[in-house]
């Protein structure tokens, strides 16, 4: 069987850090925690926050209403102290909660669902349209919520009014910075200048800039366009697809108006309408967000390159060297990427313009142990006009194909990292790929049809944060108990898990890991071994690893952060109740109806997570 190599470095020993019993597998539809936790339900979707505060009332809320509460599918989040100038630092009982809403599922949204055998990614259809108000609200599910919350004497948390609770859409107006801003692929009939574009899409996990903004990743959006007619690279590569309608059939709107008629990015220029070829190519970036200035527009920073971004994860800021961060792009043969400011940091003068001039590089995983990070520089190695390359943007907007170019590893779906604050290592979940075979396996994507994934870790050479050389293992295998290696041993009953998804570093070293078996076969086959999508904590120094947390039917756990003491930890819970087949939606049966609030469907929401005693979560 194969072995992490997480071993290697032998047994150390420090401080323990783990101090709770592992919780079961689980497979009913509550929420599973240690003995002495506490947790409380908090913003779930449809939550209003803004605006006239619609209330909740899924089969009556109009889109409109949709852009005034929580979205759906919450994703990576985190904690901004209130009036705080540290993400990290500042209060634990008062702050921003900014998160991600990454989709939505329609047949929960809409009155024309009900009695519909609808499967959880089916839209309503009427004579092949969509009615557009529903195509709104859909819109309005996806993006980012900013949401001021507080902690009340008796322990729970709540919604404070605040001008900075805002929503964020599949339509808000956002910049374009960075080499691409007004490179000709990226202009529209709405931007013809190339400067602008509406919305983010598909938000999957963050980032937390040293500077005290918020990243949000675009991770799924291709699905989100259409391209009938003639397909450029830059769609092509990137799935988006010549097909009979998109995700969501958008485009199918019963409304002429170009927010819903762009998802066609077919060529039509002599049309009526216009053409939306380069709509997608504003897609598939990181959007910078201040959540403390409601009037700031968000930034999509195009030098961090375009794909299927999971999400962006800094190293620790250095007074006077680069900013170095990290992000993945999860797909199936996808890659690792590496982005060094060209300016150095200095804590004075951060801001965003660090993120516009740099370097994106991209992981070469060799099977000695080594790694390289290749430049992705217009001109520079096979990056030339003789392969295809014409500038910078060109480059960016395919990044993709600049990587295949250079010969980057291909991983096992790259989802969150997280950077070790004790020892600068980072982390890397590669969450499955059933789609490898024998002949495609290396040291760093050991296994042929890899349902379970893995967990690999790097050092940069010299443990300079912008070397373009750095040494990796493996650090964990996930999977059952015949299928897995942790320092050298098989994951027990209190351990296993498979898909880690999820993964974050508290200040005190302890690596939290969340799971995303697919709705597809969670509690099937041989995934029933594993029970529900959960949470574990590990310390790694001295080889701990315990199964903290276990969610309700159909859901995912993704999105960890804490309150700077660490006795506040918020996680999210994500589709529940995603399990429930199209013939029980007709029959208005629900496999699960997780946060079970008496509403009619079940709804993504936050875990507030406690202890009883008041000390450290996961202590
Ligand atoms: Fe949105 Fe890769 O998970
Ligand atoms: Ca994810
Ligand atoms: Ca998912
Ligand atoms: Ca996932």
């Amino acid at each position: 069987a194969v072995q992490a190599a997480g071993s290697s470095r032998g047994i150390q020993s420090g401080p323990q850090l783990i101090g709770f019993e592992a919780v079961k597998v689980y497979d009913g539809d509550g929420v599973l925690l240690p003995a002495g936790y506490r947790h409380q339900v908090l913003l779930p979707w449809g939550q209003p926050i803004t605006g006239r505060m619609p209330a909740f009332d899924p089969l009556r809320n109009s889109g409109a209403d949709q852009a005034q509460q929580m979205g759906s599918h919450h994703d990576g989040m985190h904690f901004f102290p209130i009036e705080g100038h540290s993400p990290y630092e500042g209060s634990s009982e008062d702050g921003l909660l900014v998160m991600n809403h990454e989709y939505v599922e329609p047949r929960f949204m809409h009155a024309s669902a009900v009695g519909q055998s609808l499967s959880r990614s089916a839209v309503p259809l009427k004579d092949g349209k969509r009615a557009a108000d529903e195509v709104l609200k859909e819109i309005n599910g996806h993006g980012v919520a900013i949401a001021r919350i507080r902690k009340q004497a008796n322990g729970d948390w709540q919604l404070v009014q605040d001008p900075r609770n805002r929503r964020i859409t599949g339509l808000t107006e956002m910049q374009l910075s960075g080499p691409v801003r007004g490179s000709d692929l990226v202009k529209t009939r709405f931007s013809q200048d190339g400067t602008r574009t509406r919305g983010t899409l598909n938000n999957c996990a963050h980032g937390v800039t040293p500077w005290n903004t918020y990243l949000t990743s675009e991770e799924n959006w291709a699905g989100y366009f259409i391209n009938t007619g003639e397909q450029p690279r830059e769609h092509q590569r990137y799935g988006v697809a010549s097909r009979n309608t998109s995700r969501y059939a958008w485009e199918r709107a019963d409304s002429n108006a170009d927010e819903y008629q762009r998802f066609d990015a077919s060529s039509k220029a002599a049309s009526a309408t216009g053409d939306y070829r380069n709509e997608p190519n504003t897609f598939g970036w990181v959007v910078e967000i201040d959540p403390f200035n409601p009037q700031s527009t968000p930034v999509k920073r195009t030098a961090l390159g375009r794909f299927a971004h999971e999400g962006v994860i800094f190293h620790t800021a250095v007074e006077g060297q680069p900013i170095v961060c990290y992000s993945g792009d999860d797909a199936r043969f996808e890659y690792i990427y590496k982005y060094v400011s060209a300016q150095p940091y200095h804590k004075a003068t951060a801001g965003g313009h660090l993120l516009d001039n740099g370097t994106l590089y991209v992981a070469r995983f060799n099977d000695d142990g080594s790694g390289e990070w290749l430049p992705l520089v217009f001109g520079m190695g096979p990056l030339t006009p003789a392969n295809g390359f014409n500038s910078q943007a060109d480059v960016l907007v395919n990044t993709r194909l600049a990587a295949d170019t250079v010969g980057a590893t291909k991983m096992d779906r790259p989802e969150w990292g997280a950077v070790n604050p004790s020892t600068g290592e980072v982390y890397f979940t590669l969450t499955n790929n059933s789609r490898r075979t024998e002949a495609q396996i290396d040291k760093a994507n050991p296994r042929a049809a890899n349902d379970w994934g893995q967990i690999i870790r790097w050092r940069e050479a010299g443990d300079q944060v912008a070397a373009t050389r750095f040494e990796w293992d493996l650090f964990m295998l996930a999977g059952p108990q015949d299928d897995s290696d942790y320092a050298g041993a098989a994951l027990n009953d209190g351990q296993i898990f498979n898909s880690p998804d999820g993964l974050w570093f508290d200040r005190q070293s302890r690596l939290w890991i969340q799971t995303d078996m697919s709705e597809s076969v969670v509690n099937t086959g041989k995934w029933a071994q594993f029970g529900n999508n959960q949470m574990l904590a590990c310390d790694p120094v001295n080889q701990v690893l315990k199964r903290f947390l276990v969610g309700p039917i159909g859901q995912e756990i993704t999105g960890v952060c804490s309150t700077p003491d660490q006795k506040t930890l918020f996680v999210n819970v994500q589709h529940p109740g995603a399990t429930t087949t199209p013939e029980d939606f007709a029959a208005g049966k629900l496999t699960g109806q997780w946060p079970h609030d008496g509403s009619r469907y079940p709804r993504s929401a936050t875990l507030v997570i406690s202890r009883e005693d008041g000390r450290i979560v996961g202590s």
